[in-house]
């Protein structure tokens, strides 16, 4: 287990695996239609790659929404008032968060929660080295599931303002994105609290298909990285020159899906267990739902939340929400 680093109020290990990712793989292979996690692509190599994917021309959120939190970060940090606590679901490189603290008014406290520990570590630590008046947490946790976060030690009635940028919400599907926001509703009222979320907006397949299938191949890397995991963690035989990577869009649900396709009839071995994949056959291993401004207001209001305003740029690419639970 990693320790915390030295800038860091503290390191919370929550442990959200590996046994829960032998248990994943094994049920995902065991279904008709074969799944794989996305929430498991996160290890520090899933991280790395996923950061190099920021960089894309082909992938526009991530710029599109540091442009916008640029531009509506005062619009925020009015509506955050001072002396908040930050508190972030998948922080990733907890980049975007800087141009929040930056915008409110003594931010007091920053809380980063991510699945992939040694990221997590690095991020805040970084994070907290440049920012010593603030006191950062880190929460290696899996935010799909209930989880009790820490009160900040120095500011404990701190008013909570939670932010899970990235359309992160998008990898759950509707039935889960609501549970997930009905939870952080209900965490955050106690302290009168809200959350800042970015969501990525219904659009022309044509900008959407290659955001998820790069030129360079570097999603592609970042879906194989599951299979390089399995083989690293658990044991598993997956020959990752067998797949090829595939990204296409459901309508009736509107979204990404990415899918791994078998080049050929092959078997693989998990945790003892055999499955045979046919030529053509499918492992689906990620979903990137789109929203509409209008349908991801009502989610959040049947969730419990109060939506206080929403902005989007001017290509109408991508959307943030600011929502209350008072
Ligand atoms: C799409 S990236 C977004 C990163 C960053 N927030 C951004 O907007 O660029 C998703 C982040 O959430 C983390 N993550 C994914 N699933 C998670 C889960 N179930 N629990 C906790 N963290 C998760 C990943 O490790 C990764 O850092």
């Amino acid at each position: 287990m990693a320790t915390a680093p030295e800038a860091l109020a503290a390191f919370h290990d929550y442990e959200p695996e590996p046994e829960d990712f032998e248990a994943a793989v094994i049920a995902g292979l065991s279904k008709p239609q074969k799944t794989l996690p996305c929430k498991f692509f996160y290890d520090e190599a899933g991280s790395a790659l996923f950061d190099r994917i920021c960089e894309l021309e082909e992938y526009y959120p991530t710029r599109t929404e540091l442009a916008l939190l640029e531009t509506r970060a005062p619009d925020i940090a009015a509506l955050a008032g001072p002396r908040c606590h930050l508190i972030e679901f998948g922080s990733g490189s907890s980049i975007k968060v800087r141009i929040l603290l930056d915008a409110m008014e003594s931010p007091e406290a920053y809380t980063a929660v991510d699945i992939s520990r040694e990221h997590l570590l690095k991020s805040t630590e970084a994070l907290a080295a440049a920012h010593p008046e603030i006191e950062v947490h880190a929460v290696c946790a899996d935010y799909s599931k209930p989880l009790e976060l820490p009160r900040p030690e120095r500011h404990p009635d701190a008013r909570p303002v939670a932010f899970f940028p990235g359309s992160s919400l998008g990898n759950f599907g509707a039935e889960q994105a609501t549970r997930f926001l009905r939870r952080t509703a209900d965490m955050l009222r106690e302290g009168r609290g809200d959350l800042v979320i970015g969501l990525d907006l219904q659009k022309h397949v044509s900008i959407l298909i290659p955001a998820y299938d790069d030129a360079e191949g570097v999603t592609a890397a970042f879906n194989k990285n599951i299979l390089a995991r399995a083989n690293r963690e658990l044991g598993a035989n997956f020959d990752l020159g067998g797949f090829t990577h595939r990204a296409i869009y459901n309508d009736e649900f509107s979204r990404v899906e990415m899918h791994l396709v078998s080049d050929r009839d092959q078997q693989v071995t998990v945790g003892g267990r055999h499955f045979r994949i046919a030529a053509g056959e499918t492992m689906h291993t990620e979903n990137s739902h789109k929203y509409t401004i209008d349908g991801f207001r009502r989610m959040a209001s049947e969730a419990g939340f109060i939506p206080a305003a929403a902005w989007c740029d001017a290509g109408n690419l991508f959307s943030i929400h600011y929502l209350k639970t008072v």
